[in-house]
């Protein structure tokens, strides 16, 4: 069954100036589902027609599919990323607010190396909170790398820092644009769940 572009989880207006309309209908509607086509031309000529998204992003890695593995961990990428926002603003609480102090010292210091990652990452890719063998960590994946073909890397959220997720509303600023995601539009429900370690299958399908 061919893979689908996953609707957004909330209205392309909810998020007022830190991401525009306009954002959510090239971002959304144009870069990912482009991911969303290529990954169902070429996972079929791969022989992966019938893989989950999952399965097709790891095959492809071990398999040094790059073009398909390119597309296929972006279609996860961003299917991720998008629950990872809310408009709704909010905190970590409970076992989060607990990892979050233990491991930052708090809230605003995670905020801060969330940041200092996203912004300091050379060129396209992600900026990843994961929990990794049961302490949270900061780190960044380049281009489409995923935490799905890294074993043991659970992943919690989410900063997209290609130039395509802020050329709209922050021309080149991307530090203005990750200061104002974090700020203002994090799904911290979202990053809990994922706490069970079972985010890879929150953006999975197939
Ligand atoms: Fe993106």
């Amino acid at each position: 069954m061919p893979f689908v572009l996953p609707e957004l989880p909330y209205p392309k207006d909810a998020f007022g100036d830190t991401i525009s309309v306009e954002t959510f209908q090239y971002h959304h509607g144009k870069h990912h589902k482009a991911y969303v086509d290529k990954t169902n031309q070429l996972a079929p000529e791969a022989g992966l027609g019938d893989a989950r998204l999952s399965a097709v992003i790891r095959q492809a890695r071990a398999g040094g599919n790059q073009p398909l593995f390119n597309n296929a961990a972006q279609l996860w990428n961003h299917s991720f990323y998008w629950q990872c926002l809310s408009p709704e603003q909010q905190q970590p609480e409970g076992r989060l607010k607990a990892l979050v102090d233990e491991g930052f010292g708090g809230h605003e210091a995670l905020l801060a190396a969330l940041e200092k990652e996203a912004v300091g990452h050379f060129a396209s890719g992600w900026a990843w909170l994961v929990l990794d063998g049961g302490r949270l960590k900061v780190t960044s994946l380049h281009d489409a790398d995923s935490p799905v073909a890294h074993e043991g890397m659970q992943p919690l959220l989410t900063v997209d820092v290609w130039e395509h997720a802020y050329y709209v509303d922050y021309r080149n600023d991307r530090a203005g644009h990750v200061k104002a995601l974090l700020a203002n539009a994090i799904n911290w429900d979202f990053v809990a769940q994922n706490l069970d370690g079972n985010g890879v299958s929150r953006a999975d399908q197939g």
